[in-house]
């Protein structure tokens, strides 16, 4: 009988070669060289850092992150040390992903145009594999009014500037926060985005401690990620592809391969994991990468290039 051969895993990302779909998401252990070393070496296939802004952030006060069942909710607040030592820390990421085979991806965030420029101008010198605008944290708005995601002109404003700037792949991370997601993934690609990361996080909402009477989290309001967001993620993806067929990282409540399938058939070409590697740990990458191989395997598909887009392809279909 021939030997099965194990499926192929590997995704082509705006040119750049990942060993799996599977992308740690902006936000999560994403702050020092060792907490990327550690989830490359948990079998992530490439790996976002945290937001860098201008300047050195503190973010909010704690409570900052909350588990409230289906999800998370968070108002971290785009903590980071600011661009200088971020370009130290994404430098030091990066000679200890190089070996690995693991892609880096710098996410980048300011409050005006100017400022998204010159971070990006900044850690373009690193140089990351990639570079994801984060035009869409929801919980800052009282500091950096509203987000450049909410306006197509906006959002196109903030990628052309980026672009002119920036010669690595550029992806653009979008907000489900709009009535009109794919207005907005049009306006960043024709200002010249590579691909779209989607999505951050849905709201905000809020938690009520009813003991207390408080809302629980210090910025009262935060961002709900984790499963409860993973339908409008799915949908979200499926429209972006039905309308601009760029390469997708599909990203919301992803914690098992069969999420990660769903998402490709969405037509993502690879899938954030954010929440569930808070809840689980890094080694989520692994036994989520084992749990893709098996689905394809069973189904006898050699790659995920044979499912990618699927869900499209059915809908015209008699059921
Ligand atoms: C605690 C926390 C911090 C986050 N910080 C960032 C960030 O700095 N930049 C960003 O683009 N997204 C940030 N996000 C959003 C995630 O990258 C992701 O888009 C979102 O959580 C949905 O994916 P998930 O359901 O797998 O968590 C953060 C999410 C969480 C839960």
């Amino acid at each position: 009988m021939a030997e099965q051969l194990s499926p192929d895993l590997r995704v082509n990302l705006c040119g750049v070669l990942l060993p799996n779909p599977l992308v740690l998401a902006s936000g999560i252990l994403g702050t020092t060289a060792e907490l990327m070393e550690r989830v490359a070496k948990n079998g992530a296939g490439a790996v976002t850092c945290k937001s860098c802004g201008p300047e050195p952030r503190a973010g909010h006060p704690n409570p900052t992150v909350l588990d409230w069942g289906p999800g998370l909710i968070n108002a971290v607040g785009l903590a980071n040390p600011g661009i200088d030592e971020a370009v130290e820390i994404l430098r030091e990421t990066r000679r200890r992903l190089q070996p690995l085979g693991v892609p880096l991806i710098a996410s980048v965030f300011a409050d005006s145009v100017k400022g998204f420029a010159e971070v990006t101008r900044r850690v373009c010198t690193v140089p990351p594999d990639l570079v994801e605008l984060n035009i869409s944290c929801p919980n800052v708005e009282a500091e950096f009014g509203r987000p450049f995601s909410l306006d197509p002109d906006a959002a196109a404003e903030v990628t052309r500037a980026a672009r002119a700037v920036c010669d690595r792949p550029l992806l653009v991370k979008l907000s489900p926060n709009v009535t009109d997601v794919v207005a907005i993934g049009k306006a960043v690609v024709a200002a010249g985005a590579d691909g779209l990361t989607a999505i951050n996080t849905l709201g905000p909402g809020m938690v009520i401690d009813i003991e207390s009477g408080w809302p629980i989290l210090a910025n009262r309001v935060g961002g709900i990620s984790g499963p409860a967001i993973r339908p409008i993620a799915v949908r979200i993806v499926y429209d972006l592809w039905a309308h601009l067929r760029v390469p997708i990282i599909g990203t919301g409540g992803v914690t098992c391969g069969r999420d990660v399938i769903e998402m490709i058939m969405a037509g993502a070409t690879a899938v954030g994991i954010g929440s569930a590697v808070i809840q689980d740990g890094p080694a989520v990458f692994s036994r989520i990468a084992a749990e893709v191989r098996d689905y394809l395997a069973s189904h006898g598909y050699a790659s995920l290039n044979e499912i990618r887009g699927l869900a499209h392809a059915r809908r015209h279909m008699e059921p």
